[in-house]
């Protein structure tokens, strides 16, 4: 069952009905400003850090759910109906509902009792705030006077502290109205610097900023008190609780329309220059007056929602392809590019399902979104990897995660999850093949944001190596530290107290329990090191890198090998973990994915025999879970996998990250129709029909999809922020479709399935756009290369010299 449909040409996803199963969201803004938005209109905003600078209220875990956000009321003053445009809050049965989720934009158009509306929220490119650009239309045969009241609820700004300091908050909120221009300005009497603000185009005949006098006491979003008489009171919030709420009246003759902007912003003026006049307490409107005259002007907001669209289509315009399947095709040409640049703007923090409160930008999530995103904004993938690695410790070791607001690492979670700085050796690799810029090696950096400790990237990433080299285990694998990429497998936690992080609690000494999976990563890591040596003429480390893998992968044929897969781990007490001898986990997804993705048991059929395995134990019709049989109660060695109910999340979930690994270790051992065939399992749009199961958002990947041991198996959770998207994006790009940036040039080795003949794709690299054509003459995955009609040898497409800006490659398959 289908709630919506895909309109690929216009890129958005149409939602038909607003009771989608799950709110289904789009995110707003791209560099400093951001809001979450779902179909009905819910959601909030948030200045850099969802956490720090929240500007807008929203109640997780509410009944009804997502109710909270960016409301208006439109109200029939002749007969005192009102309603909802957005079906939210009131939830009104309107006549006709549809939500297009576009790129940064959300646009919700609805009719009632023949008064048509369409809103458009989005953020612009270059200003912090968001707009609302709402028309109305009368499609009436005679006059209508209408009201519309705007609303939002703001938050006290740091959005842990506004959930649960009470005592203090319900006397602190403060706000100023200046020609109808209603300030949120909480804690701006004291140490802060900023303030909210939200504006409206047309006169207003009244205003609310307290909730109660809005609401009316014991009252719901839904049946406001002032929207039922028809009034605002011109409340003035001394604390309780600031909202901010506009009246404006439209008479519309037959057919006619009209159109209204509002704007809700955030704003900072220097420690100096806070009020005007200086003595007093009133909020210095001079720096803001420019930009809100210009977005009160529809026609500005309009051309700004233009640039915002010509914006997206430049950067997707970086990779687009034209494949026999209709579901790669969207995915790859519109969606997951999407869905990997919001990933790297918001890492895993602010979603329906991360509150913005708990994590700030992972170490080993970012560079990992890095993978996908980087050919985007080469740029801002450049400043992330240096941010991330002013996080690293002299040690080598990395904060797991850091805030957006202060890039210091997070000392509540500190680090030593012992996969965490191999990950930095990835992101720097693949921004140097996107773009060629090796001086990033010589960037000097500091170490944990001490200064005076600065040197180059080049030598943070030797500290990564080293950091798994002097952290070697009894059988010469790498110890696990808190955790691997699996931040739920602590082998080290043995906790027995309710609450306890599994991932910081830690009761044994670490010097026992093993990671095959950092083993892989390590093998990985040192190859795409030992390539970037190569090329920057830095040879002296190479031999000792390239002994040190050679001695990790025999090693793991030795140590880590379990006859048919590899082994995930060995425990505290040196026992194996993901083996035939277990009960339960006997076979984990991620060692074989990261194995064969590092090369090994390519020659010796140990990855074809490990993949046959993963098939025949991990592959169900909605993906391949994460491990079998799942963990059926708890094992105080194991963690925080087995708190989870059987089928859920890493407990043999399908965990969605770990699925494109396989694909692309089926791609390396030649096998396209089963890379593919796993590929669709998950694609969102190939599931689009069966949204009834899946739940979550049709054109995203969610995290998780409940595995077979579930209840719920096929029922999609967590969605949006995951690796999922970098990492899908990586297998059906680089590796599927096989046009891969090296540091040569641009590699063109498809490993598609049998019955595709032909594809085409343009790709955008180092400034040179590639015209891709690649023919199937035989059933095989053997590429021979024509160059502007030349035949070269090899799979790579060598740079062409400067002043060439267009090249045409035709890649024949036999
Ligand atoms: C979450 C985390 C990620 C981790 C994964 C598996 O997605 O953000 O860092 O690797 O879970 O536990
Ligand atoms: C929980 C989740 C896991 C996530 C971790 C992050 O353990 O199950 O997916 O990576 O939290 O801290």
């Amino acid at each position: 069952m289908r709630f919506g449909y895909f309109d690929d040409r216009n890129r958005e996803y149409v939602i038909t009905q607003p009771d989608t199963p799950l709110p289904w969201i789009n995110y707003l803004g791209n560099q400093d400003f951001f809001g979450i938005i779902s179909n009905t209109a819910g959601g909030y905003c948030f200045y850099k850090d969802a956490r720090l600078r929240r500007l807008t209220r929203y109640r997780y875990n509410n009944v009804p759910m997502d109710s909270g956000g960016r409301y208006l009321y439109l109200r029939d003053d002749v007969s005192g109906a009102y309603w909802s445009p957005t079906w939210q809050p009131t939830q009104t049965q309107l006549d006709e509902y549809q939500c297009c989720h576009g790129l940064g934009y959300t646009k919700i158009s609805s009719e009632f009792l023949g008064i048509r509306t369409s809103l458009s929220y989005f953020i612009p490119l270059d200003d912090n705030l968001e707009v609302w650009l709402l028309e109305v239309k009368n499609s009436r045969p005679t006059k209508v006077i209408l009201s519309v009241f705007s609303c939002v609820e703001f938050c006290l700004w740091d959005a842990q502290d506004d959930a649960t300091n009470f005592q203090r908050n319900l006397s602190t909120g403060e706000v100023e109205v200046e020609n109808g221009i209603i300030y949120h300005k909480t804690e701006y009497r004291e140490r802060r610097n900023h303030f909210a603000y939200f504006a409206c185009s047309e006169p207003l005949s009244g205003f609310e900023t307290q909730r109660e006098s809005f609401l009316g006491p014991y009252r719901g979003w839904d049946v406001p008190l002032s929207v039922e008489n028809g009034h605002l009171n011109n409340s003035i919030a001394h604390g309780w609780s600031p909202i901010g709420s506009h009246h404006i009246k439209l008479t519309l003759a037959p057919g006619g329309s009209s159109q209204v902007v509002f704007i809700l912003g955030y704003h900072e003026n220097s420690a100096d220059h806070k009020f005007n006049p200086p003595e007093s307490q009133t909020i210095n409107k001079e720096s803001l007056e420019p930009i809100l005259a210009a977005y009160l002007d529809p026609a500005h907001a309009i051309t700004s929602l233009s640039d915002l669209q010509q914006y997206w289509e430049a950067r997707l315009r970086t990779f687009q392809i034209a494949s026999p399947d209709v579901h790669t095709n969207r995915m790859v040409n519109t969606w997951n590019a999407y869905q990997v640049m919001t990933t790297y703007n918001i890492s895993r923090s602010a979603s329906y399902y991360e509150s913005g409160i708990g994590r700030g930008i992972g170490f080993r999530d970012s560079n990992q979104d890095l993978l996908g995103f980087v050919h985007l904004i080469p740029i801002k993938a450049r400043q992330r990897i240096l941010d991330l690695s002013a996080t690293q410790l002299e040690n080598g070791g990395a904060y797991h995660q850091y805030q957006p607001m202060t890039k210091r690492g997070n000392d509540a979670v500190g680090s030593n999850f012992n996969d965490d700085p191999l990950w930095l050796v990835l992101g720097t690799a693949a921004y140097i093949k996107e773009t060629g810029d090796w001086s990033i090696l010589d960037e000097r950096i500091v170490f944990n944001n001490l200064p005076g400790s600065e040197v180059s990237l080049l030598e943070h990433l030797h500290r990564s190596l080293q950091y798994t080299l002097i952290r070697l285990g009894p059988h010469s694998l790498p110890l696990i530290g808190h955790a691997d990429w699996n931040d739920c497998l602590n082998l080290n936690t043995f906790s027995e107290m309710p609450g306890e992080s599994f991932q910081t609690a830690t009761h044994r000494d670490g010097t026992v329990a093993e990671s095959v999976f950092i083993a892989g990563l390590f093998v990985l890591a040192v190859k795409e090191m030992v390539d970037l040596l190569q090329n920057c003429g830095s040879v002296d480390k190479i031999s000792l890198y390239q002994d040190a893998a050679d001695k990790m992968i025999r090693t793991i044929y030795t140590h880590g090998w379990d006859g048919s897969w590899f082994l995930r781990a060995y425990d505290n007490y040196g026992v194996k973990i993901g083996s035939q001898d277990c009960e339960e986990g006997k076979i984990f997804i991620e060692p074989q994915g990261i194995c064969v993705l590092a090369g090994l048991g390519i020659e010796n059929g140990m990855a074809a025999r490990a993949l046959k395995s993963v098939n025949m134990l991990l592959a169900t019709q909605h993906g391949l879970v994460l491990q079998q049989p799942a963990f059926s109660h708890y094992y105080l060695n194991l963690g925080e996998i087995s708190s989870y109910p059987p089928g859920y999340k890493e407990n043999a979930g399908v965990f969605c990250h770990t699925n494109p690994w396989i694909m692309i270790a089926e791609t390396m051992i030649g096998n396209g129709d089963q890379a593919f065939d796993y590929y669709t399992r998950i694609n969102p749009s190939a599931r689009e029909a069966i949204s009834e199961i899946h739940r979550c958002e049709p054109y995203v990947y969610a995290q998780m999809i409940a595995g077979k041991d579930a209840p719920s198996f096929g029922e999609a959770k967590n969605s949006w922020l995951t690796g999922t998207a970098a990492w899908n994006y990586v297998a059906i790009t680089q590796f599927i479709l096989g046009i891969r940036p090296s540091h040569a040039g641009l590699t063109i080795q498809p490993v598609i399935p049998k019955d595709w003949m032909e594809f085409q794709a343009v790709r955008i690299f180092r400034g040179v756009e590639y015209h891709i054509r690649v023919i199937r003459h035989g059933p095989g995955n053997i590429v021979q290369l024509q160059v502007n009609g030349q035949s070269i040898p090899g799979i790579t497409v060598p740079i062409p010299p400067a002043d060439i800006h267009l090249v045409q490659v035709e890649a024949i398959l036999t």
